[in-house]
């Protein structure tokens, strides 16, 4: 009887070590965690026929009804305001009414835009135009770069942004490659937020981005996340990918603030 009490304790201490870290270590996806329930997709190109996004109100529909089986609650709207794609407010609005009457589901549809940095912005804010801010506060303006090279005066129109009142929100920082850790750290002190694309975890851009994404996750530099939807394939792609425990948490901080 001795010698099985001996055998059975530390067989008792391994199962109970293993039940207790297994679950902590065991990688898990963004859809099944839970963490989609109430959170808010700041970046998206759902919005049918405007961009080089989803192109037809029956996709937008049928990527609405999946998001309300995953559970999220908000979604921002930010297609394309660029020299190449060169839409108004007036007309965004008017395709997002649309939207709004045929969509009779749960999530919250609001209207941002996406700018990218380059003549067309410079003269948007040099003729004080008004422009489609992102967040409940109405406080920041989505921008984006190219991947390759910064764009020129990008700090000078980051500044005369800031100046207008918002703070810029700057898509997807980690796919700039032009950037290295230390303008990431300068950017974000002067002001500049950042937000986080979710299929950069999935490696959707490659390893180097992906390593770019978890060091600004771990530095706590972003401020929140978004699909960057274009299709309704790549919800999939974009929510079932595994990652650790820690970098759950540290998404779903992103996912379910509000700016
Ligand atoms: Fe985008």
């Amino acid at each position: 009887m001795q010698v099985f009490a001996f055998n059975l304790s530390p067989f008792r201490f391994n199962l109970s070590a293993y039940l207790t870290v297994w679950p902590f270590n065991k990688k898990t996806t963004i859809a099944a965690s839970g963490i989609l329930a109430g959170a808010a997709d700041h970046h998206s190109h759902i919005l049918p026929g405007v961009d080089d996004g989803v192109e037809t109100m029956n996709e937008a529909l049928r990527i609405l009804a999946t998001y309300e089986t995953l559970g999220i609650k908000e979604l921002w709207l930010t297609p394309h305001i660029m020299e190449d794609i060169p839409n108004t407010p007036e007309k965004l609005m008017e395709c997002f009414a649309r939207l709004k009457a045929a969509y009779t589901g749960t999530v919250e549809l609001h209207l941002a835009a996406e700018y990218m940095i380059d003549n067309n912005l410079r003269k948007l804010l040099n003729d004080n135009k008004a422009l489609l801010p992102i967040g409940t506060a109405s406080k920041h303006i989505l921008v984006e770069t190219s991947y390759y090279n910064a764009p020129i005066r990008m700090n000078e129109t980051l500044q005369q942004i800031k100046s207008m009142g918002y703070f810029p929100l700057l898509a997807h920082p980690e796919r700039y490659i032009y950037l290295d850790n230390d303008e990431y750290l300068k950017l974000h002190n002067e002001g500049v937020k950042f937000q986080l694309n979710l299929a950069s975890l999935a490696g959707g851009y490659g390893t180097t981005v992906k390593k770019r994404a978890l060091w600004l996750l771990s530095n706590g530099l972003y401020s929140v996340a978004g699909s960057d939807l274009h299709c309704e394939e790549a919800v999939e792609f974009i929510t079932k990918f595994n990652l650790d425990k820690q970098t759950i948490e540290q998404v779903e901080r992103l996912l379910h603030n509000s700016i």
